[in-house]
């Protein structure tokens, strides 16, 4: 497995090993840890562990009954309102403890609609955070704007606040912090950057479902903040997203914008006020998030444990180093990411800890690349439209810029992550991935060597 695998290929390989096993209802019990001092399965030792991890997703027969009842309504869209999607919606906020919630057929989707009614518009510049999922780049660059890239705190993976300042100009509207892997940002002190510049804040929160900062919850603390609900994530209802927040007026416009203009709360009887799109959740889909909540609130205290677990396990380790978290905070980790040091591995590259991870029976990889040199913000910069809304300097710099987000090379380069669904496993089996790392760190030298 390469180390820059995507979550989502991720997801698949993850499940690929333990799906067959778990069909025949056989999942394997894990078997007992070998001793580090073993050979690593890679130069022909006994993989540490041999069975599956949980798949993703997950159901329960129990969901079926209400999914049955949406089909033989017969109504499937949430165009008329009320239905399984305001239910979602109703219950999501007070989950989060948010004045309200709209419900959208993605976390793209609510992105793209949450910047809109802040006024991103065409020819504004948005700060956000390079280390995240393309999709938030996207957003950015479909309202026509430019995504300017604070730098990523190596100790966090998040947005680095003390950057943030610099990357001002005249023409920023937005700050989007990403709360990457569940991990929440330094909202006060992003937030407080907001306010003197009167800035908007639109919280990423797509892979931050039930993550806290400060006693709250994330997606609760910016102007407004927008969830995913795609297959892979901790709440899935195959694709899926909402906007939270507390103002009135604003959510009111995220409601009429995502369903096609039409005015909607305090603006209703005025017809169609606003521009809009059709970004609509369907009942379906909101049959199968009500269905989880619970699901959700467990697993992600089961996933907290056995990632403190691993951590307290990790710290012990030379090379391998648990992440900072903000003060007072409680991440939910989509992946469980640790930063890897290969000096002290004897000069293991990255790649080659993964694939000595992967032979032990762990999948391991390395995340998000340097996205920003992919091609896609070349593309977007040399389009037609943005040659016309920014000035060929200003777009000059935005390019150069890149060189300078030293901190998110530097994650790139050396973090380290595993899917959720190994943190939803048995205690003994957080001892195998810790013993596979002892394993390989014991054995570096000769792994190095290796070919
Ligand atoms: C950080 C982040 N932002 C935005 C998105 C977009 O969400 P969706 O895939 O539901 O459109 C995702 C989804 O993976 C994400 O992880």
């Amino acid at each position: 497995m390469k180390s820059d695998l995507t979550r989502r290929a991720f997801v698949r390989t993850a499940a690929a090993g333990s799906a067959a096993l778990a069909w025949l209802g056989l999942r394997r019990t894990p078997t007992v840890a070998a001793a580090a001092a073993d050979k690593p399965a890679l130069l022909g030792g006994t993989r540490i562990h041999t069975g599956g991890w949980p798949r993703w997703p997950e159901w329960r027969e129990s969901w079926e009954p209400e999914i049955l009842r949406v089909l033989r309504s017969g109504r499937w869209s949430s165009s008329g309102g009320g239905g399984q999607v305001a239910d979602f919606e109703a219950g999501w906020a007070k989950l989060l403890a948010a004045r309200g919630c709209v419900a959208t057929s993605s976390g793209t989707t609510a992105l793209i609609t949450a910047m809109h009614v802040l006024g991103v518009d065409a020819g504004d510049e948005v700060i956000t955070s390079p280390f995240t999922f393309i999709a938030t780049y996207n957003t950015i660059l479909m309202l026509k704007a430019l995504p300017v890239f604070a730098d990523t705190d190596p100790a966090t993976l998040t947005m680095d606040p003390a950057s943030i300042e610099s990357r001002i100009t005249e023409r920023t509207r937005a700050i989007v912090p990403v709360h990457i892997y569940g991990l929440p940002c330094d909202m006060d002190a992003i937030n407080a950057i907001a306010k003197k510049h009167n800035l908007a804040v639109v919280e990423d929160a797509c892979q931050a479902w039930l993550a806290e900062y400060k006693g709250r919850k994330c997606g609760t603390l910016g102007d407004l903040g927008c969830f995913s609900f795609q297959n892979s994530k901790h709440i899935p209802s195959g694709e899926g997203g909402a906007i939270t927040g507390d103002r009135a007026e604003l959510l009111d416009r995220c409601q009429a914008f995502h369903n096609c203009g039409r005015a909607s709360g305090s603006f209703q009887g005025s017809g169609c006020f606003s521009r809009g799109s059709n970004f609509r959740m369907q009942h379906f889909q909101a049959s199968l998030l009500l269905s989880q909540f619970d699901k959700l609130v467990q697993e992600t205290e089961r996933r907290r444990e056995n990632a403190a677990y691993l951590s307290a396990g990790l710290q012990e380790i030379p090379g391998v180093q648990p992440l900072r978290l903000p003060e007072n905070s409680r991440p939910v980790w989509h992946l469980y990411a640790f930063r890897y040091d290969p000096e002290q591995f004897h000069g293991l590259s990255r790649d080659k800890f993964c694939r000595a991870m992967n032979a032990e029976g762990i999948p391991c990889g390395g995340g998000y690349r340097e996205q920003y040199h992919d091609g896609l913000l070349d593309e977007a910069i040399a389009s037609r439209g943005f040659q016309r809304l920014f000035p060929a300097e200003r777009l000059k710099a935005y390019r150069d810029s890149f060189r300078e987000l030293r901190g998110n090379r530097q994650v790139c380069e050396t973090t380290l992550g595993m899917f959720q669904t190994l943190l939803l496993a048995q205690r003994s089996e957080m001892d195998h991935i810790l013993a596979a790392v002892r394993r390989i760190q014991a054995h570096s030298a000769a792994l190095a060597k290796q070919a």
